[in-house]
């Protein structure tokens, strides 16, 4: 039996919920405690993932669920579509699995979100349980209630806000998560000094080496404050009517390189902290920072492995159709999310021509 070692609540009146953190989570049945009965438990992950954490999770469940399940999907972003979203919802129909079936997602942010996606929409509803396996998914995609998938002309563009039951963070399963995935996953923990905690942003500086090295003290610290700053955020404005949106800085420019190289080509991870770059980089060009912000953002992210140039292929005006129809543009303008001082994001729009120029400061020569 291991305890966990943090709780941080999402407090979200009727779908509050906890992100558990710790080590031994996933085959402790004390973690389930407290779920829904049903007849039947279902476990979404993909071929990775799952020689890897099934069978524990499965253990685990059967001591509560007569029934488990488990749904198989194809790895990887590219599968993050309709194809795979009809897969579950095959399965499920074929083994009469009714609208008490509690999902469980297995996996990284591409299985979190498709299944959250599908608990939303099977049978109008159905709870599902976020256990989140990359470091990614611990600090952002498991927590706050956004699910989708992805359409070839945008990222994430079909989805629907669901917030999970319960989240259990088990600190365990980044022990086998390839160096580019860790890497990929600290570009999200980064994000969120700059846009809310400037200390936060020291921590991570003073302990990048102990977390590319996985020490669970420095990676329990650094699950547990993304979630309470996202917890913080999410708790305020669950639907991204304006405050969650700081959550995407970085990401205008990262969906565009995802988009524009095709999915799976750069990870999620690597376009934000490339994007984080030019966010940086736009937010200086607006007088918002100082040059010494953005080059202290591109060395630390160039320090946690990720790239910080822009690939070749694109060029500036491919990304600015691209972020065109980003989920925060309104009218065909592109709002970006800048940091105005260091700790405080806002959303700001700009001149096609500045925003041209910030990218193409940071495109690889
Ligand atoms: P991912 O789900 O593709 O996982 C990365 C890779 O690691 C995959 O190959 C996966 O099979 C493998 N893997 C997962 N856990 C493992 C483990 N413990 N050991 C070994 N291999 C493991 O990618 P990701 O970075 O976790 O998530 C990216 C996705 O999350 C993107 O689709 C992005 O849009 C989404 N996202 C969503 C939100 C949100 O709020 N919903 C936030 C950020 C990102
Ligand atoms: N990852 C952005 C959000 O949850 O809003």
């Amino acid at each position: 039996m291991h305890t966990p070692h943090a709780s941080v609540a999402i407090d979200l009146a009727d779908r509050s919920y906890d992100i558990r953190i710790g080590t031994g989570l996933l085959g402790d049945e004390a973690s389930y405690a407290g779920l829904p009965a049903a007849a039947c438990a279902v476990i979404v992950t993909n071929e990775t993932v799952a020689p890897l954490y099934a069978a524990r999770v499965r253990q685990a469940l059967s001591a509560r669920y007569a029934r488990v399940l488990e749904i198989q999907l194809p790895d990887g972003e590219v599968h993050k579509d309709w194809d795979s979203l009809n897969r579950i919802f095959d399965r499920l129909l074929e083994a009469g699995c009714d609208r008490k079936t509690v999902l469980f997602a297995l996996g990284g942010g591409v299985i979190g979100d498709m299944t959250g996606f599908a608990a939303a929409c099977y049978m109008r509803g159905v709870p599902f349980v976020q256990l989140p396996t990359t470091l990614l998914a611990q600090v952002d995609s498991s927590v706050g209630g956004k699910t989708a998938i992805n359409h070839p002309r945008g990222k994430n563009m079909i989805g629907a806000f669901y917030q999970p039951l319960r989240v259990l963070a088990d600190l365990d399963t980044l022990d086998t998560l390839p160096p580019r995935e860790l890497s990929a996953g600290l570009a999200e923990v980064i994000k969120y000094g700059p846009i809310a905690d400037p200390s936060f942003l020291d921590w991570i500086e003073s302990h990048l080496d102990a977390l590319l090295a996985r020490d669970k003290a420095a990676l329990a610290h650094a699950v547990q404050r993304s979630c309470e700053i996202k917890a913080w955020v999410v708790g305020q404005d669950e639907r991204e009517s304006g405050l969650r949106a700081i959550l995407n800085f970085g990401h205008t420019f990262g969906h565009a390189i995802e988009a524009g190289l095709g999915y799976g080509e750069w990870l999620h991870g690597e376009a934000v902290g490339c994007g984080m770059v030019m966010a940086s980089e736009l937010s200086a060009r607006l007088g918002l920072v100082g040059a010494d912000f953005v080059e202290r953002m591109r060395r630390l992210i160039q320090r946690a492995g990720l790239p910080v140039a822009g690939p070749r292929a694109l060029s500036a005006s491919r990304y600015l159709e691209l972020m065109r129809v980003d989920k925060k543009s309104e009218g065909g303008e592109i709002r970006f999310v800048v940091v105005e001082a260091l700790g405080r994001a806002g959303m700001r729009g700009a001149p096609d021509a500045l925003v041209a120029q910030v990218i193409e400061a940071h495109t690889e020569r």
